[in-house]
């Protein structure tokens, strides 16, 4: 029995009493016979409710009404058991006594009722996707608490705008990829762009209109894309934000001629709430961190590394490694579960160590940790810092501990003012680079790094 059949069956029933489900009960009965999540059912009706009407009185009035018709105990997990059952018995009694012909089912247009086209859950597709270079995600460790966080904020709280960042080779585009996968069919467009080479504005308006408008409209004008984006339900997501941003200063600037990327950012963030826009990025974008205060609909998402069971998991995939309990939890905790840097580990620990983690971690005794991939890695970020970031950086490596204002005041080298300060550690905790609210530290492979850095 599919979900038309159910539910016409049990109209039939409910008719026998005088009273017919409603659109919303409608939907929820569909939702749960496909085994929706109460969030991707609510997307089905959030117009017309809210979200706690549909799961404090929407769901529990409905399942009553099905477990005193059936006589039997309905619920949203056990909704197909009792039904087909009480079809099967209605069918055995019907058998058994001959039909004089008056007694119609109610016909098919009344059982539809004003159920709306689009509500069949039949092809969770949206209507158009473009996924440009997305990675796979088939075997993507640990990230389900960031993945229903995420999906929480978007789908439930109606987030426009959405940004993980993180150091680099966190692991945000998978991140990313993966809620793709879980949230697109909520949306009628679904598109992904990588911003590794990144395309003017311009540029990236035109291909997003063109693609938003079935290829119908090709415009470079922002409110163009804002126009589809208020009116038709569009997933976008723009990969590697931090090509359009510059480094050598503090964070918030954009390279030249990306500088109108901000026009982007903070009109999504004002746009109706039909659409989302999310972005990956090294660093989290001022736009974001003023919006994020002012709105519910913007979020700021900071990405930590794996934690030490996903580290495990992603390492053990890797290879056969002969590996201890605590010597996992030292290695994710050493590498901060950075999973690029895990993976450079899982490589030298098979070819140099025959797989043998004991022998690998003897030999960081006598040396640093970090191997050519990983220190590429750091220095894409540490070049980034303006002159007073890094001398700021390297003052709370000197000084082995978490420093409070007072102390970097103090330690710095150079006169600075407490705002200088201040400003320094907002645009460094964007950066993710430090950790901390009334004293600050160094994350730990930046900290390696920088003790081991040549002198210029
Ligand atoms: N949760 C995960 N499970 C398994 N592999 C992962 C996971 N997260 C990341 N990876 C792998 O780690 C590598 C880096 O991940 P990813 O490209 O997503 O990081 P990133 O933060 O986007 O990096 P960048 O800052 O360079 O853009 C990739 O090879 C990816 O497949
Ligand atoms: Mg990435």
């Amino acid at each position: 029995m599919n979900a038309d059949e159910a539910l016409k069956f049990v109209e039939e029933l409910l008719l026998e009493q005088g009273k017919p489900l409603n659109d919303l009960q409608r939907i929820m009965f569909r939702g749960a016979w496909y085994g929706k999540t109460s969030k991707e059912i609510y997307q089905e009706c959030s117009n017309r409710c809210s979200y706690e009407h549909l799961i404090q009185n929407v769901g529990p009035e409905l399942w009553k009404r099905l477990s005193d018709v059936v006589g039997d105990r309905v619920s949203k997990r056990n909704l197909q058991g009792p039904i087909e059952r009480a079809r099967e018995d209605r069918s055995q009694l019907e058998a058994s006594v001959p039909s004089n012909g008056s007694e119609h089912m109610p016909s098919e247009t009344y059982m539809m009722g004003d159920l709306e086209e689009g509500l069949l859950w039949d092809d969770p597709k949206p209507k158009r996707e473009d996924w440009d270079n997305v990675p796979e995600v088939s075997a993507v460790f640990g990230r389900d608490k960031d993945v229903q966080l995420l999906e929480e904020r978007i789908i439930v709280n109606g987030c426009r705008l959405v940004v993980v960042f993180g150091t680099p080779g966190i692991g945000k585009t998978t991140l990313a990829a993966k809620l793709a996968h879980k949230i697109k069919h909520q949306f009628d467009y679904f598109i992904w762009r990588s911003l590794d080479r990144p395309p003017t504005l311009q540029a990236l308006t035109a291909d997003l209109v063109q693609f938003l408008s079935n290829g119908e409209e090709t415009s470079t004008d922002l409110s163009r894309l804002l126009y589809y984006l208020r009116n038709q339900p569009c997933l976008i997501v723009l990969d590697g934000l931090e090509a359009v941003l510059r480094g050598g200063v503090h964070n918030g600037a954009y390279q030249d001629g990306y500088e109108d990327y901000s026009e982007l950012l903070k009109r999504v963030g004002q746009t109706g709430p039909q659409s989302c826009l999310i972005l990956t990025s090294w660093e989290k974008p001022k736009e974001i961190a003023r919006m994020e205060g002012e709105s519910q609909r913007v979020f700021a998402l900071k990405l930590d590394g794996l934690g030490e069971l996903a580290a495990q998991e992603f390492l053990t995939a890797k290879g056969a490694f002969s590996c201890t309990e605590s010597d996992w939890r030292l290695i994710a905790r050493r590498y901060e579960g950075n999973p690029s840097a895990l993976n450079e580990i899982a490589t030298n620990v098979r070819e140099v160590f025959g797989g043998n983690v004991e022998h690998f971690l003897e030999h960081l005794q006598y040396g640093t940790a970090l191997f050519e991939d990983i220190r590429s890695l750091l220095d894409r970020q540490f070049n980034r810092l303006s002159d007073l970031e890094r001398d700021i950086v390297e003052c709370l490596v000197t000084r082995h501990e978490p420093l409070t204002i007072p102390e970097i005041l103090q330690a710095v080298a150079r006169p600075i003012s407490i705002i200088e300060v201040q400003e320094v550690l907002q645009s460094l905790l964007r950066r993710s680079l430090i950790e901390g609210s009334a004293r600050y530290s160094l994350q730990t492979l930046m900290t390696e790094y920088i003790t081991h850095r040549p002198l210029d």
